[in-house]
């Protein structure tokens, strides 16, 4: 039997699924997850740079290529092999900043500082590029908070900065320990240079080839060194410190001496010289203290005093020093301090019961918020089981419940999350109501957790 021909058409190939696409490597995602870490960090950035009088101030993530060659050095790491850099389609060569203090001296240039009232004294926060390997710790878009105080030559500054970033981490649960050095001036660095070359010289056949390039272009950079087969030889090497001229010794003794007072714990490193080439003087970094000398391999923050930077860019010869701390670094230390749990989001939740109370739950959310409560709710979800669920993740200390009957009353049952109990208030009070039991309930930590009250003294003295 013959099959009737039909005009079917042949079916087309089937279309392949796109695969989702990956992250660039050494990139990552800050999730919402993560989000209220980077809040703690940035709030308190925020907090401490208004009390010591610093302004915010942005710069773009694109500069031109030769502001990094020469501010931050041609032999740097950084600039040798780390710049995400490139040419426009308008034929432009540019970089995104690796770091940015010669983006802020560029802008003090750009935009005539000098003739405001010196010290200027900002604060940034914000992405960076390097093209580093990645590892835990090193991405190669990471963030940095840093303050720049410029116009200043004063060695109390140095100190001021010093405390500054140590005081971040500090209030933030981070204990850590300044490593300190002075690398003097470039004229004094010059007789030094020669002397560490004259030491290094006859025991090159010891050192990896990366560091006998260095030990040509830029011998400082040995002291740097993470090789252990040199670090006998690092031990004995000469120190900078012994070829410092008397002004800066005693720019750094001055330091120090400010640091004492306001009690900074800090560690004199004779081989701290940094990796970027702008620095005079004071150098510095942090470290956590919990970690030892070995692991603590990646600082949490940098900075020192770069006097002759703003001249290399064009600008008139201006005193200046700084800091940056690694916000990605101090986050992940955050989390293992708070142990994972998400800080307290909510004061309050209101949940509701009914259409009728979801109404009035919407008033009373918004009651509150206008009351400077934060305030959670989920109005799109009907169980109150469900509700209690996302007020637990909020982690909110109080839950407002408004359901038919209360609405008839007047009234709202307010639970206390931590304790379990339960009352029956007056609606028309709540914002007083919620405000009081704040009032009265004990400080909450960042752990998520309830604060234990303070003991007064004498009765710590009677109980221990
Ligand atoms: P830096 O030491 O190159 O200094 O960087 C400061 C901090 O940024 C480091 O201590 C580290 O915590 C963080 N950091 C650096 N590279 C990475 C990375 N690949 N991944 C994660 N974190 C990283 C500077 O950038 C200077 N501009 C500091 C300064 C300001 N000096 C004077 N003023």
């Amino acid at each position: 039997m013959n099959t009737p021909k039909t005009n079917k058409p042949t079916p087309a190939p089937a279309k392949k699924a796109p695969q989702p696409l990956g992250l660039v490597r050494g990139m990552r995602d800050i999730l919402q997850t993560d989000w209220p870490y980077w809040r703690q960090a940035f709030d308190k950035a925020q907090e401490l740079c208004d009390a010591y009088g610093l302004d915010r101030i942005e710069t773009p993530v694109l500069e031109e290529t030769p502001l990094f060659v020469r501010g931050v050095g041609k032999q740097t790491d950084i600039v040798e092999k780390e710049m995400y850099t490139f040419e426009t389609a308008g034929g432009e060569h540019v970089t995104m900043r690796p770091e940015n203090t010669v983006g802020i001296c560029r802008s003090y240039i750009h935009h005539g500082m000098f003739n405001q009232p010196q010290p200027v004294k900002m604060w940034y926060w914000g992405p960076m590029f390097r093209h580093e390997r990645p590892q835990s710790g090193r991405y190669r878009q990471f963030w940095q908070y840093g303050c720049e105080i410029i116009g200043e030559q004063d060695a109390v500054v140095d100190a001021q900065l010093a405390l500054l970033a140590w005081r971040f981490l500090k209030d933030l649960g981070i204990d850590s320990v300044v490593r300190i050095n002075s690398i003097g001036t470039p004229e004094s660095r010059v007789n030094y240079r020669n002397a560490l070359v004259a030491y290094f010289r006859p025991k090159r056949n010891r050192l990896s080839e990366d560091d006998k390039r260095r030990l040509l272009k830029n011998p400082l950079r040995i002291l740097d060194s993470k090789d252990p087969a040199i670090a006998d030889l690092k031990a004995e090497a000469p120190q900078i410190v012994d070829w410092l001229d008397e002004p800066s010794k005693n720019h750094f003794m001055r330091v120090l001496e400010y640091l004492d007072e306001v009690g900074v714990p800090y560690q004199l490193d004779p081989f701290l010289v940094r990796g970027l080439d702008y620095y005079t003087q004071t150098v510095f970094e942090l470290y956590d203290t919990s970690e030892t000398e070995e692991s603590a391999q990646s600082a949490l923050g940098g900075g020192g005093r770069y006097d002759g930077l703003m001249e290399l860019l064009g600008g008139r010869p201006t005193p200046a020093a700084g800091f940056a701390i690694g916000v990605d670094r101090v986050v992940s230390k955050l989390k293992n301090i708070q142990g994972g749990l998400p800080p307290k989001k909510v004061d309050v939740f209101v949940a509701q019961l009914g259409e009728a109370g979801r109404k009035k739950a919407l008033a009373m959310f918004e009651e509150l918020r206008m009351a400077g409560l934060k305030v959670g709710e989920s109005f799109a979800k009907g169980a109150i089981k469900a509700q209690m669920d996302i007020a637990n993740r909020m982690g909110a200390r109080y839950t407002l419940i408004v359901g038919q009957k209360e609405v008839l009353d007047g009234t709202a049952i307010i639970r206390d999350m931590d304790a379990g109990t339960q009352e029956i208030v007056d609606a028309r009070k709540i914002v007083q109501v919620v405000q009081k039991k704040m009032a009265q309930a004990l400080p909450l930590v960042n752990t998520g957790t309830w604060a234990q009250p303070e003991v007064p003294p004498e009765q710590g003295a009677q109980n221990s």
